[in-house]
């Protein structure tokens, strides 16, 4: 093997998601999930226990299966990326000891990932990142806008005060009995037609993200009309939500984007992926970066691409 063969190995399991991946040069050339998903849907939400024991149980086929789809041996691995904050503590600790043994026993270098950093490089694979920017990470546990001067230098300029979007998103789903995530089926459900329910006054621009008003407001907005045997229009009420929020993204970023002059803004989390937040920031006038869908989510790739990035940083 080439001496400057670079293999780093990437691993994931803040979450639900068991996930490993392998890039090598600069190429992702494995990715390799298994989530706890379907288990956690029967609850209606993520019970920690169930995703750590979740990670035990899969953490040795997930590895294996990701050595597999790389085609190369363990002894080719360089680096070892793992994500070491924030997230559930269980889930985190079982990827911690799993990556320090492995670096132990292979002796290579062992990096330590923020698992919101690897969200605002998920989309470096294929587009080259010119700072400085504006990351949006919009996702189950977490709404924040960070200014990135470079790889060493991500500064959290707005995060939310109460609820994160698609949390807030999941649970107005579970106020309509929609399938879980709520955050998915309202993106399905969206309706361009019938989003003009007034739920709430929007904040001002330069206030940070809050959430639980717009799921107060959705709840009270369900209760009234149950109590006057009136319909709930499922359609028109997630439609209005949904619009409320994203246009309340959008006028933030527009403020911040007014203020630092950035060269791109990019996208990640798991809300990344909603068609309505697409369609508006891609009309905003500046460079936009966003994720492929599979990446969008938690992943192991991420993590590998910011390992990647802070290697070639730091040399
Ligand atoms: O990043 P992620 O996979 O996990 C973490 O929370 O870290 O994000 C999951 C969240 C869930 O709240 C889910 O409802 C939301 O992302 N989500 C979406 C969409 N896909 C996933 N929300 C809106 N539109 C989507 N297409
Ligand atoms: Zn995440």
């Amino acid at each position: 093997m080439n001496l400057k063969t670079k293999v780093i190995l990437a691993i994931e399991t803040s979450c639900d998601d068991t996930s490993m991946a392998i890039i090598k040069n600069d190429q992702v050339i494995a990715n390799c999930t298994i989530s706890s998903i379907n288990e956690q849907a029967k609850y209606g939400g993520i019970v920690p226990e169930v995703a750590s024991r979740n990670h035990i149980k899969v953490i040795d086929k997930v590895f294996k299966k990701t050595l597999k789809q790389a085609k190369i041996d363990i002894s080719e691995i360089t680096d070892i990326a793992y994500t070491s904050e924030p997230g559930l503590p269980g889930s985190l600790h079982v990827g911690k000891v799993f990556a320090k043994m492995l670096a132990k026993l292979l002796n290579v270098n062992l990096i330590k990932v923020n698992h919101l950093y690897g969200h605002i490089y998920s989309a470096s694979a294929n587009c080259h990142y010119e700072y400085l920017f504006l990351a949006l990470i919009v996702s189950g546990g977490h709404t924040s806008i960070y200014l990135v001067k470079s790889i060493r230098e991500i500064e959290l300029i707005n995060e939310t005060n109460d609820d994160a979007v698609g949390e807030a998103l999941d649970k107005i789903g579970r106020m309509l009995s929609l399938d879980y995530p709520g955050g998915i089926s309202i993106d399905n459900l969206y309706n361009s037609q019938k989003n003009n329910l007034n739920l709430l006054p929007h904040q001002s621009s330069n206030s940070q993200f809050s959430f639980s008003g717009i799921k107060t407001a959705t709840l009270n907005m369900i209760n009234s009309l149950k109590m006057k045997n009136e319909i709930v229009d499922k359609e028109l009420i997630a439609s209005s939500c949904l619009k409320w929020i994203i246009d309340d993204i959008i006028n933030k970023l527009n403020y911040y984007i007014d203020k630092y002059q950035p060269a791109m803004l990019v996208l990640g989390g798991g809300v990344s992926a909603n068609k309505l937040l697409r369609e508006e920031v891609n009309k905003l006038k500046i460079k936009i970066v966003l994720p492929p869908i599979e990446y969008t989510g938690d992943n192991a790739v991420m993590i590998g691409l910011f390992a990647n990035e802070l290697i070639k940083y730091s040399k």
